[in-house]
């Protein structure tokens, strides 16, 4: 069905074509935090087993409200491991690593690539008006910049 909601459809595209890259990073950083809730080892298991939880939680529902974003735009969400590979451009080796701070340190860049993307895609829904799109993108800066600081907070 067409839509008639004030914006060109080739501006949704373009916003949808960065939700899109979103996605696929944002399943990327959900798979990785997963693996250091299940991989990660020592003294501190207990509490860190549980922060990851934490944060994989929140990831699943920014993930999902990505793709439901791209839906309001018209626009079909990629929703398979393949295409998810294929644009990712975060690392996902967290699970995969020997150490902690390793594991913390490796999930802590990845969300500031993720952040610093943001600030990218949300310029282009401000360059296209798409302002619901816009809104949604800063408020996900606000949401990867506390898990970033907590990440963070482990290291220093
Ligand atoms: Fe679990």
């Amino acid at each position: 069905m067409k839509l008639n909601t004030g914006i060109a459809e080739k501006n949704r595209k373009a916003v949808a074509a960065a939700l899109a890259q979103l996605l696929a990073d944002e399943f990327c950083l959900y798979v990785a935090t997963r693996g250091a809730h299940w991989n990660v080892k020592g003294a501190a298991f207990g509490a860190l087993h549980l922060f990851f939880e934490n944060q994989y939680e929140t990831i699943d529902e920014i993930l999902d409200d990505v793709a439901e974003r791209m839906r309001a735009l018209g626009v079909d969400a990629p929703a398979s491991i393949g295409a998810y590979a294929k644009a990712q451009s975060i690392k996902d080796d967290a699970g995969a690593l020997k150490s902690a701070p390793q594991m913390i340190a490796s999930l802590l860049a990845a969300h500031e690539s993720i952040i610093r993307f943001l600030r990218k895609a949300s310029e282009i829904a401000d360059e296209v008006d798409d302002s619901a799109s816009e809104d949604f993108l800063v408020s996900l800066i606000a949401q990867h910049e506390k898990m970033a600081w907590m990440l963070r907070s482990h290291l220093e």
